[in-house]
């Protein structure tokens, strides 16, 4: 940070915009765009970088007027619009590359290949990264709790996929015990690489708005070194004066998976690992989140808030975002679930400048959607379901139904 605060903001934000849409390697990524702020002293030619970043702030227009109150200033981050789909790519460029310098460096103890826990995306995001590079992969998955499209990510990539019968903790458990026996590189977000990559998003919301820095930001949360991320980006921007406060955090879990939420609930006072509940947003399926100290830090430093949402609640804030142009998964369900609770309570006002993240691709997260959409849930209302009409296949009956459609009648 001294290294860096000798030269003023403004020749960071101006060196930073110059990068932006370039294909000069390594800084048309838009993690490395921002290369020292990140890992400054890696060599370029070590970097493993598959053009992550530089994702889609969409403006909700359309949500934020009819179903936010008529909020006027309300944006989804898309960081799910990534490479393997999710936001994991920002870190996992950092850490992969990390490993691919180290590789190539004389070691005492060399390093045979990475190895993570996973709900899912993170096994995606370090498959593809080690792949791009060569190096062997190996991920620790909880059977039957991700998608079949996060699962078939690593097979395809050609990583070694153990599929475990525990759950992420259990997984995170025991991969943590072998990567104390075996030369292999643990690659989750306690590691403070991926957060460097990470935090990134930060920085480039911050430039998407033309730097100036927006009321809130709400972050689905799982195993919390996201959240945590967010606030070292904001931070790092203001300390070295590209702008001069920092957003309100909101981190946003799944009722049936929120150990934070009931820490923030008890005044910061107990904090209870629990057993998390099966929830549709599967990637926060976690009990025991090993980054929690970091969020409480962050969400502390920014007057941050900490919300939960239930199973219907997410579905639907999902589904009416998915009305309004967006494919949502839900884990950003469960982001916008929080944002409608926050403006209900009128926490959030309507012409605050509220970023929701969005962490995954809508894509990877289908079978629930389909669920829905068919009204397949069991003690579920799935108010917004617009399931597909079976019709004959003749004019008549086509157009029956069509005009019925379009009288309301259906
Ligand atoms: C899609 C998605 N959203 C949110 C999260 C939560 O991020 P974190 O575990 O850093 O809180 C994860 C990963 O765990 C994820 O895969």
């Amino acid at each position: 940070m001294e290294a860096l605060a000798r030269f003023p903001g403004s020749y960071w934000r101006d060196l930073f915009d110059s990068r932006v849409g370039r294909t000069a390697w390594p800084y048309g990524s838009g993690v490395w765009s921002k290369k020292e702020f990140v890992l400054p002293e890696i060599d370029s030619d070590h970097i493993v970088s598959l053009f992550e970043g530089n994702s889609n702030l969409f403006w909700a227009e359309r949500l934020g007027r009819e179903h936010l109150g008529g909020m006027t200033d309300l944006w989804v981050k898309h960081c799910g619009i990534s490479h393997t789909g999710s936001f994991k790519d920002l870190g996992m460029t950092v850490l992969v590359s990390q490993v691919n310098r180290l590789r190539r460096a004389p070691l005492s103890r060399p390093i045979n290949g990475v190895g993570c826990a996973s709900t899912g995306d993170t096994s995606a995001a370090l498959s593809a990264y080690c792949a791009a590079a060569g190096i062997p992969a190996i991920v620790f998955l909880p059977a039957d709790r991700i998608s079949l499209q996060q699962l078939i990510q690593p097979i395809a990539n050609g990583a070694t996929v153990l599929s475990l019968d525990t759950d992420f903790d259990g997984c995170m458990r025991l991969i943590r015990e072998v990567t104390a026996e075996l030369p292999i590189y643990l690659a989750n977000s306690l590691n403070s690489l991926r957060l460097e990559g990470q935090k990134t998003a930060a920085i480039e919301i911050l430039q998407q708005f033309d730097w100036q820095v927006p009321d809130w930001v709400i972050v689905p949360g799982g195993n919390l070194g996201n959240i945590y991320a967010f606030y070292k980006g904001f931070e790092m921007c203001r300390v070295l004066g590209l702008v001069d406060r920092v957003p309100r955090l909101v981190c946003a879990q799944a009722a049936n998976a929120n150990p934070l939420y009931r820490f923030y609930k008890s005044g910061w006072t107990d904090f209870q690992p629990l057993v998390a509940d099966t929830t549709f947003a599967s990637a926060i399926q976690i009990g025991d989140p090993v980054s929690v100290d970091r969020a409480v830090v962050a969400l502390k430093a920014t007057d941050g808030i900490v919300e939960e949402a239930t199973e219907e609640e997410l579905m639907d804030a999902m589904s009416l975002a998915d009305r309004t142009g967006m494919f949502a998964c839900p884990h950003t369900g469960v982001a916008l679930a929080a944002l409608f609770k926050l403006r209900d309570q009128r926490i959030i006002g309507p012409n605050d400048r509220t970023v929701v993240v969005s962490t995954a691709h809508g894509l990877k997260f289908t079978q629930s959607k389909i669920d829905y959409h068919d009204r397949n849930i069991k003690d579920m209302l799935c108010q917004y379901a617009n399931p597909p009409i079976n019709v004959k296949a003749d004019f008549a009956s086509v157009m029956d139904v069509l005009h019925n459609k379009l009288n309301g009648k259906i």
